[in-house]
Formats: structure tokens, sequence, C-alpha cells
């Protein structure tokens, strides 16, 4: 398989996904680089807090469980801290969720959902993806 999403969808890499076991405690290598941040957002239903550092038009998300069946804590109960996953942005989400569906890609979201930063987001399964957890959002 190699069809890519339709270049209308005009995908832009976003960020890095890091899970960490704390934000407070991993932060202070981020500001050491010098890369200033947003303020810390908690996002229910993927039970997960999250930070964003800024690197230029891109960024570092460090997520934090907040809840101990959180698909984050069993990643850093399976792996430990580390990169998690990666963010397009896409110009329309569902498009490009349901042209990766439709070409095989095995959604984890079968529908985007809301997150980080009232986006809409929805992740593929790294199974179908080259082993990389992928992230599409819309902006
Ligand atoms: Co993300």
């Amino acid at each position: 398989m190699n069809i890519g999403i339709p270049k209308v969808l005009n995908p832009r890499f976003d960020h890095i996904g890091i899970a960490v076991d704390s934000i407070e405690s991993s932060s202070k290598f981020y500001q050491d680089l010098g890369l200033s941040s947003g303020e810390s957002e908690v996002v229910q239903n993927q039970g997960v807090e999250v930070l964003f550092f800024h690197t230029g038009e891109t960024h570092i998300e460090l997520l934090q469980p907040i809840s101990k069946d959180s698909a984050i804590a069993k990643f850093l109960k399976r792996k430990g801290p580390g990169l998690h996953h990666i963010a397009f942005r896409v110009d329309d989400v569902t498009i490009a969720l349901n042209h990766c569906i439709s070409n095989g890609y095995i959604a984890i979201d079968k529908v985007p959902r809301v997150g980080a930063g009232g986006k809409l987001i929805a992740f593929l399964h790294p199974k179908s993806t080259g082993g990389v957890l992928i992230e599409l959002m819309q902006n």
C-alpha cells in the first residue's frame, strides 16, 4: 500500500507526542532548550493532561496520564516514557480518516473525536502504519 493522504487534504507535520510520567519534571529539559509552552490542559476523554512546547510551526506534546486505565498509562506501563505518536494537520480530518480506512489502514477512532485545544482528532493504529501511532488532526 502506498496511497498517502490526498494532496487536497494538505497534510502538514504538526507535533510529536511524548508519553511522560510527569509533565512537571519532564518539562525541565524542553525549558532548558529554550522552548516556550502554553498552559497544560486536561483532555478528559483520553485520560491525559497535555502540555505543548512550541518549535516554530511545530510542537512537542507531553502527555501525562490522569487515570490508570488511560491509553497513555497502559503505554507507560508497557514501554516506559518516550515517543508515543506523530501528528499531521489536515484540512478535513473526517475525509482523511475515511480515506485511510477505505485504503485498509486500521483506525483506532472510527470517527473523529475532540482532542486537545478542542480540535478534531483521530488515531491510526501503528500495526498498519509501520509501527508508528499516527494522529490526524484538523485545525
Ligand atoms: Co497529539
